[in-house]
C-alpha cells in the first residue's frame, strides 16, 4: 500500500480530463497535477523547450513525494518520455501514447486517423508506435493546431469550436480511410461531445483515458494501490488563469482540492 499522491502534468488543462478518469477508476488515489498554463501550448514549440520544461516539472513532482508519474500529455510524452526515464529511473513514468495504442491494436482496428499537435503529429510517433502492434494497420494523422488555444480560453460549446473542427477535419474524415480516431492530445477529450456530434460515425479512442489502465497495473503489481487516506488533492499552475480555476471547479466540482500557483524554471 502507499498512500503517496499520483503525480499529473500537462501543458494546461488538458490533464484534468486524465485526472477524471483515474477518479471514476482508482477512486482512493490522490493526485497532485502541475499545468504549465503560463507556457502553453507546448504544441508548437521545440523538441528541446519541450524536453526542458517537461524535466523542470519532472524534478518539481518527484520533490513533491509523488509514487509514479503521468504524462497527461501527448506532446510532452512524443518528446520526452525516453530521456526522462532515462534520466529519472526510480520513479515509474508513464506517458499517453502506448496505453492509447495498445487498446487501438486490441480492437483489432484495421485503419485510424490520429488527430493532435504539430509537434506530436510532426514527430510520427503514433504511426510508428501503432505499426510496432500491428505493421499493416493504416494511419491518417493531422495536426489541430488551433484547438488548445481555444479550448484552453474555453472556448468549446459553441458555433467557433464547431467551426474549427470542420475547418481541420472535414477533408480529413471525407478523403480518410478510416472508421476510428484517435484524440492524441489530452485537451480533446473536453471538444469530444463536438466531434462524436460531427463526425457520429467515428468510433473515438481517448489518450486520457488508455493511460490510467496502464497506471492500474502497474501499482497494481509494484502493491502501490492507496487506501482512502486524508491527503487533498493539489492543482498547481504557473499560471492561475481565470479559465484553469473555472476548469477545476467544474471537473471537480465536490472534491476537496488545493489550487495554487507555481512557477518553475
Ligand atoms: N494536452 C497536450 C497534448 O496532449 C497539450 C498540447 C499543447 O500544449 O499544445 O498534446
Amino acid at each position: 500500500m502507499d498512500n503517496r499522491p499520483i503525480g499529473f502534468f500537462d501543458s494546461g488543462l488538458g490533464g484534468l480530463t486524465s485526472i477524471m478518469c483515474l477518479k471514476d477508476m482508482m477512486p482512493n488515489e490522490k493526485v497532485l497535477f502541475y499545468g504549465d498554463t503560463a507556457r502553453t501550448p507546448y504544441g508548437s514549440k521545440s523538441p528541446d523547450t519541450i524536453r526542458d520544461f517537461s524535466k523542470h516539472i519532472v524534478e518539481y513532482l518527484i520533490s513533491m513525494n509523488v509514487k509514479l508519474i503521468v504524462i497527461a500529455c501527448n506532446t510532452a510524452t512524443s518528446m520526452a518520455l525516453e530521456m526522462l526515464r532515462e534520466e529519472f529511473k526510480d520513479i515509474p513514468i508513464v506517458g499517453v501514447i502506448e496505453p492509447t495504442v495498445r487498446k487501438v491494436a486490441k480492437d483489432s482496428r484495421k485503419s485510424v486517423g490520429i488527430i493532435g499537435t504539430k509537434a506530436t503529429i510532426n514527430s510520427d510517433i503514433y504511426n510508428a508506435t501503432l505499426r510496432k502492434y500491428n505493421p499493416d494497420i493504416k494511419t491518417s494523422s493531422l495536426a489541430c493546431p488551433a484547438f488548445v488555444p481555444l479550448i484552453e480560453e474555453g472556448i468549446v460549446d459553441n458555433k467557433i469550436m464547431d467551426l474549427t473542427i470542420k475547418y481541420y477535419m472535414d477533408d480529413f474524415v471525407k478523403n480518410g480511410d478510416f472508421d476510428s480516431l484517435i484524440l492524441g492530445c489530452t485537451h480533446y477529450p473536453l471538444i469530444s461531445e463536438n466531434i462524436n456530434r460531427i463526425y457520429p460515425n467515428l468510433k473515438l479512442y481517448s489518450s486520457s483515458q488508455e493511460v490510467i489502465g496502464d497506471v492500474k497495473r502497474i501499482l497494481t503489481e509494484r502493491d502501490m494501490l492507496a487506501k482512502e487516506n486524508d491527503y487533498k488533492d493539489r492543482y498547481y499552475a504557473s499560471d492561475l488563469s481565470e479559465n484553469f480555476l473555472k476548469m477545476t471547479d467544474n471537473l471537480f466540482k465536490n472534491r476537496d482540492k488545493k489550487i495554487k500557483l507555481i512557477k518553475l524554471g
